[in-house]
């Protein structure tokens, strides 16, 4: 497979750090350009220049609030006016919330479905026809661990990333025999700026985390072997499997044991007693 993508070029969305720099060094390295996608500028020309050095890639950059419904095609459109064809995108824009409900805010809360769910599926949806024409395309897809069961104080993050590895599923099984292979990849906890970002500063650093390259790796050895779906690890791996034997009612009510903010810290939510 990489033979056939070395020279030809990839969309990373979310590509200004984390695991979508990860994703675009990494393709950098087998031989892709690139089309580099987030709404951070500067650091996507830093990196720009740094793969152009070291490998000769060929980068776009196209800063766009992917979270803006108008903004996927405009992004597209931008594309097809460089001449440029799509062969690989990497669905990886994303955020999570962290929060009890009340206090999360309903306008952000939206702002990540649009991105983590609405985004991600323009730009399938847009890319496909192309590759269906063509016979060939891969398309890989940022899902999560916390797809495979409801979690409490992440709730809407959790149906989003959800809703990423079950339409992820369905494609594979519609394209994988008319050469276009959809793989979701379901990270654990990675380091990046995640859970920062998410509202829950200090969470990386007290659990078992992987770091981007190991992650961005195996993602990529699955999207090779044409895998439906991959979980980076072992230990969230079974972890998925104990999910589907345990009770719905426990599974949630466990997930609980992550999140759940802490009492003290808040003073309006003393007033609600924890069960
Ligand atoms: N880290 C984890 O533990 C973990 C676990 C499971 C799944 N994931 C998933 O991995 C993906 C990447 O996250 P990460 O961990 O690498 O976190 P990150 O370092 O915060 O990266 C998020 C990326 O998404 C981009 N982004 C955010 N909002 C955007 C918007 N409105 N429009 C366009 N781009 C936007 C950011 O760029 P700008 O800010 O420059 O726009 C950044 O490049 C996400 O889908 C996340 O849900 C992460």
């Amino acid at each position: 497979m990489w033979k056939l993508l070395a020279n030809q070029w990839a969309l990373v969305t979310g590509a200004s750090s984390g695991l979508g720099e990860e994703f675009a060094r990494q393709l950098a390295s087998r031989g892709m350009h690139l089309v580099l996608v987030a709404r951070r500028q500067d650091m996507m020309e830093k990196l720009a220049a740094e793969l152009h050095l070291q490998h000769g890639t060929r980068c776009q950059v196209i800063s766009a609030d992917l979270s803006d419904p108008a903004e996927p095609k405009r992004v597209l459109d931008e594309i097809a006016a460089r001449e440029i064809t799509i062969e690989l995108l990497v669905n990886n824009a994303g955020f999570g919330i962290v929060g009890e409900v009340g206090n999360v805010d309903l306008d952000r809360s939206l702002e990540m479905i649009r991105l983590n769910v609405s985004a991600l599926t323009e730009l399938t949806y847009r890319l496909l026809p192309g590759m269906l024409e063509r016979g060939r395309g891969a398309i890989l897809n940022v899902s999560s661990l916390s797809a495979f069961q409801p979690v409490a104080y992440m709730g809407v993050y959790a149906a989003s990333k959800a809703f990423v590895l079950h339409f992820s599923e369905a494609l594979h099984c519609e394209l994988k025999d008319r050469g276009i292979t959809v793989t979701a990849v379901c990270p654990g906890v990675t380091r990046t700026s995640f859970f920062d970002i998410a509202g829950a500063s200090g969470w990386l650093q007290k659990h078992a985390s992987h770091p981007v390259d190991f992650v961005v790796k195996r993602a990529f050895k699955a999207l090779s072997r044409r895998q439906q779906y991959t979980v980076p690890g072992w230990r969230n791996y079974l972890l998925t499997l104990l999910v589907r034997i345990a009770s719905r009612r426990r599974v949630v009510k466990e997930s609980t044991r992550f999140f759940r903010p802490r009492r003290k810290e808040d003073p309006a939510l003393k007033a609600t007693k924890p069960r």
